[in-house]
């Protein structure tokens, strides 16, 4: 090996160790109460999410067994995953792909977004990052201390506001230029029926919580499964203008986007 070659190998690992002592550092500050100037060790942090095994996890072996599949799919999931992002066990199954997240919320750029179902924050995050505010509604309270972790990863918690209660009950009071909508879809079994409809959603009737979200705003963003009946979308839309993406990773198809009135063609309606 030449000296230059050693030298660009000195280089390279001194880069990644940089790169790792920075992350340690931002672990640190997020997990550092400065209220009490007390830091919370990597075992305290766990105990406060314990019942709910929503942890950073830091290696394959740290995740339970039925759910390491996912573990290859954490970069793709959040990019900045090895900052301290944390994740419960249904967040590995059902947050949004960073970059279909991305891809999306750029559609929506420099609005007001209501994220209606904001999970651990995969939506989230993105729009914070591309809309002017994001209003993030969240029935669980673990996730929703998750989704702020993470946006805090993100360093956009300033732009979102936080809501802990029933998406159901509270859309009459909510005001904003898009809804998202990516409710349940009833967990990995929703691929065990050939064709899925919009019944099988959950908290309600998919068609239910499309007419709630209507009163809200006409511009509407539908996160959907693959094998989302399309005749159920047309018949959704009661004539209304849309567009059907196909959302694709590395070749997968994850899901379905269906942007509807202004979110289509965002530019020339909006
Ligand atoms: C598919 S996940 C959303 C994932 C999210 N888009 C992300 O990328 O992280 C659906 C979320 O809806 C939440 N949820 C279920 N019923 C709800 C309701 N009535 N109101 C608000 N959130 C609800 C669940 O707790 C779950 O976190």
């Amino acid at each position: 090996m030449s000296a230059q070659d050693n030298a660009a190998k000195v280089s390279k690992v001194s880069k990644a160790k940089k790169r790792r002592e920075q992350r340690k550092r931002k672990i640190f500050e997020l997990n550092h109460d400065p209220s009490t100037n007390s830091h919370k060790s990597k075992k305290e942090l766990y105990l406060d999410f314990k019942d709910h095994q929503s942890y950073h996890p830091e290696s394959y072996s740290d995740l339970p067994i039925n759910i390491r599949k996912y573990w290859n799919q954490r970069y793709i999931l959040f990019s900045k995953y090895d900052d301290g992002i944390f994740l419960d066990k249904e967040s590995w199954y059902s947050v949004t792909p960073e970059p279909i997240a991305l891809h999306v919320a750029k559609r929506c750029k420099n609005k007001v977004v209501i994220d209606a179902f904001c999970g651990s924050g995969g939506n989230t995050i993105q729009f914070a990052l591309h809309c002017d505010k994001v209003f993030a509604i969240e029935i669980d309270p673990i996730k929703i201390k998750l989704a702020q972790r993470n946006a805090e990863i993100y360093n956009v918690q300033h732009k979102i506001e936080f809501i802990n209660a029933d998406y159901t009950q509270i859309a009459h009071k909510l005001k904003a230029d898009i809804v998202y909508l990516s409710p349940p879809w009833g967990g990995v079994e929703y691929l065990k029926s050939s064709i899925f409809d919009l019944s099988m959603l959950a908290p309600i009737h998919g068609k239910d919580l499309f007419d709630l979200s209507f009163r809200i705003t006409p511009n509407i963003i539908y996160f959907l499964p693959k094998n989302i009946d399309p005749k159920e979308i047309v018949q959704l839309s009661h004539k209304n203008f849309f567009e059907i993406e196909l959302n694709y990773i590395l070749n997968q198809l994850k899901g379905v986007t269906v942007y509807f009135n202004g979110c289509a063609k965002l530019d020339q309606i909006l």
